[in-house]
C-alpha cells in the first residue's frame, strides 16, 4: 500500500473515511516504560534525539503499543534552535542557557542546512519509515515560529511568557528579526523531513494563544502562514496545532493547512459552526481525562465524535500532549474507543 492512500492521509485531505483515525500528541514520552528504557539506553534525552536507531525505536514502540493510525518522529521542537548555535540542555524540560533577546544575539544565529545540521533526524525518519507498517502514516513536525522563538527568548518553559511578551509589545522589531530567522530554519527542517519520508507534517504552535489579538495575528499566524505556504509546494498534508486561540479560530483555519488541531477550550460543535468544513478538525480531549478511568475516557471520546459526526472527516487526538503520569492502558483505551466508533 502506498502511504498516500492510508486512512490517516485521506482523513487529512478531507476525503471520506470508514472510521476515525486516532493518534496522540506526545505519544512517545515519559509515561511509557518502553520510552524510559530507550532513553536510558541512549544516555539522556538529547543523546536519544541524536541517535537515529533509538529514536526510531521510541516512535515505533509508541505506535505499536497504542495501535495508533499515525506515528510521530521522535525529536523535539527545540532542535533547530540548537542547530542554529544556541546551547541547549534538558532537565527534563528544555533550557537554552543563553536566551536570545536582542539584535546582537540574533545576528549570531547560524543559518541551518538540515542535511548537515539535523542529519540525525533525517536518518531516524528513513529508519522509522522502513520499519513502520504501511498502513500507518509517519508525521514529521516543527515548532511554529512563534512557539520556537518563545522558547529561545524565555530560555526555559514559562507559564507567563513575559520575556516574549516584552518583545512582542515593546520591541516588535527585535521579535520580527528573530522570527524571520526561525521561520527560515523551521521551513528548511520541515521540508527536509518530508523529503526524508514523512507523509504529513505538523506545526506545533503551543504559545500562539498567549498574545493579544494584533500580536497574535502578526507574530503567530503571520509567520506560521509563511511556513505553511512554502511547505504546500511539496504537496503533503499539513497540520497546524494552536493552543488557546479562542475567538481567532477562523484565522487559524485560513493559514493554508489541511488540518487544524484544537485544544479543549473550543468545542467541536463551535469549531464546526465557525469553519463550515474549510479545514479538517483534529482534537481535542483534555489530556487530564486520561488520568481518570476507562468509562470517563469513553464518554469523552464519544462526546467529541458525536459532535464531529456528519463531517466528511475528522482526526481524534488529545487537545495537547500526553501527561507524564498517564497510565499507558488508558492511552490505549482512548485509541481503541475512537477506532471502534461507528462513523
Ligand atoms: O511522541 C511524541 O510526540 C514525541 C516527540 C515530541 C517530543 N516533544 C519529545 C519530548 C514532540 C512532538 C515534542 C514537541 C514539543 N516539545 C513541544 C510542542 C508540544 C507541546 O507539548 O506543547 C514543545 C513545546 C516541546 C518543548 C519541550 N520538550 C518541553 C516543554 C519538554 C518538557 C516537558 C515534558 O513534557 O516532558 C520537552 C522535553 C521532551 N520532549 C520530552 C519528550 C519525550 C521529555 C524529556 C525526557 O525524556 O526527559
Amino acid at each position: 500500500m502506498h502511504h498516500t492512500t492510508t486512512l490517516f492521509h485521506r482523513a487529512c485531505l478531507g476525503s471520506p473515511i470508514e472510521r476515525v483515525p486516532v493518534w496522540l500528541m506526545r505519544q512517545a514520552g515519559r509515561y511509557m516504560k518502553e520510552y524510559q528504557e530507550v532513553r536510558q539506553k541512549a544516555g539522556g534525552f538529547l543523546e536519544l534525539c541524536k541517535n537515529p536507531e533509538l529514536s526510531a525505536q521510541a516512535t515505533l514502540d509508541a505506535a505499536r503499543i497504542l495501535n495508533t493510525d499515525a506515528a510521530i518522529i521522535f525529536s523535539d521542537i527545540t532542535l533547530p534552535a540548537h542547530a542554529m548555535g544556541v546551547p541547549l540542555e534538558f532537565a527534563p524540560g528544555p533550557r537554552f542557557t543563553s536566551p536570545v533577546r536582542d539584535f546582537a544575539a540574533i545576528r549570531q544565529l547560524k543559518e541551518i542546512r538540515p542535511e548537515r545540521d539535523l542529519d540525525y533526524v533525517l536518518q531516524a525518519i528513513h529508519l522509522t519509515r522502513s520499519k513502520l507498517p504501511d498502513h500507518v502514516s509517519l508525521i514529521g513536525f516543527v515548532g511554529a515560529p512563534l512557539t520556537l522563538a518563545g522558547y529561545m527568548i524565555q530560555g526555559t518553559p514559562d507559564t507567563h511568557w513575559l520575556e516574549l511578551k516584552k518583545l512582542a509589545y515593546g520591541e516588535p522589531k527585535v521579535l520580527d528579526a528573530l522570527l524571520n530567522k526561525v521561520t527560515e530554519a523551521v521551513t528548511a527542517h520541515a521540508k527536509a523531513q518530508i523529503e526524508a519520508g514523512c507523509d504529513v507534517v505538523q506545526l506545533f504552535d503551543t504559545a500562539a494563544g498567549e498574545l493579544a489579538a494584533n500580536e497574535l495575528h502578526h507574530f503567530a499566524f503571520g509567520y506560521a502562514r509563511r511556513v505553511i505556504q512554502e511547505l504546500k509546494k511539496l504537496n503533503k498534508p499539513i497540520i497546524y496545532f494552536a493552543r488557546n486561540i479562542g475567538a481567532h479560530i477562523e484565522s487559524a483555519a485560513d493559514l493554508g493547512a489541511n488540518v487544524l488541531g484544537i485544544d479543549w477550550t473550543i468545542t467541536i460543535g463551535h469549531a464546526r459552526r465557525c469553519l463550515n468544513n474549510r479545514v479538517v478538525l483534529m482534537g481535542n480531549l483534555d489530556p487530564a481525562v486520561l488520568l481518570t478511568n476507562p468509562d470517563e475516557i469513553a464518554r469523552g471520546v464519544q462526546s467529541i465524535l458525536g459532535a464531529a459526526k456528519g463531517l466528511p472527516s475528522f482526526i481524534l487526538n488529545l487537545g495537547h500532549g500526553v501527561l507524564q503520569y498517564t497510565p499507558p492502558a488508558h492511552a490505549a483505551h482512548f485509541v481503541k474507543v475512537g477506532q471502534s466508533y461507528k462513523w
